[in-house]
């Protein structure tokens, strides 16, 4: 389950942010220990190219990072990436999309002002209509579930520790053992934390909701 294959976010980093009609130099946000509480059942979406270069986000997406929309379009979607996140989950969800599976995780994410906010984040791939081949990307999140974030706080605090000290290898193997100590894939372990079977759901009246 998980490869150590690279994902593509090692693009030709832009430093450039384009602000309304003004290009400034982009520099990352320094994270503050303030949160920011999504509302209960409201949806923060984005869409991506192959790359993770962001195409669309809706109004809450935007409003929540505190980015102007020209700020976000075309830069790739670790402009939000908070340094709390191994990366593991990544590798992991870059992966996934890569051999042309949905995945979902719980994310901590880094608004402009620095301010964090952790989501349900569940990311699907999308085909094409006319060729029926991979096109795009979609992120639908949701306020992740309080408990679900102090469970998954400790262990990504360790992960974090781990790579920082002998590198994503060596985080990858603790978790896989951490997981075969409870007997539990991946998917069981996020679902036991975050309320079984609701992910689905949620995603479904989601889709129906933008189609309408
Ligand atoms: C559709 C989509 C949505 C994503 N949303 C997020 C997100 O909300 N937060 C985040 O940190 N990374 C997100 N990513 C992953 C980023 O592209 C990137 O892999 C991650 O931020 C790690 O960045 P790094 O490789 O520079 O460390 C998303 C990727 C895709 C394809």
């Amino acid at each position: 389950m998980l490869a150590t294959k690279k994902y593509p976010t090692a693009l030709p980093v832009k430093n450039f942010i384009q602000n309304g009609n003004t290009l400034e130099k982009f520099i990352k946000p320094q994270p503050i220990d303030h949160e920011i509480e999504i509302e209960p059942n409201s949806l923060l979406m984005s869409k991506t190219d192959l790359h993770g270069t962001i195409e669309y986000s809706n109004d809450y997406f935007i409003e929540v990072n505190g980015y102007q929309e020209s700020e976000l379009m075309g830069r790739t979607q670790n402009i939000i990436r908070h340094p709390d996140m191994p990366q593991i989950i990544f590798q992991m969800l870059w992966e996934h999309l890569q051999n042309h599976q949905n995945f979902s995780a719980l994310i901590k994410n880094l608004a402009k002002d620095g301010r964090y906010y952790w989501v349900l984040a569940h990311f699907k791939i999308h085909n094409n209509q006319n060729n029926y081949e991979v096109g795009n990307y979609y992120a639908y999140r949701y306020a992740a579930p309080k408990t679900g974030v102090v469970e998954i706080e400790k262990l990504y605090k360790k992960l974090l520790e781990i790579e920082k000290q002998r590198g994503v290898e060596a985080s990858k193997k603790y978790f896989v053992g951490f997981l075969e100590e409870r007997a539990q894939s991946y998917e069981a372990y996020l679902n036991e934390l975050t309320g079984h079977n609701r992910p689905i759901k949620r995603i479904t009246k989601a889709i129906r909701n933008l189609f309408k």
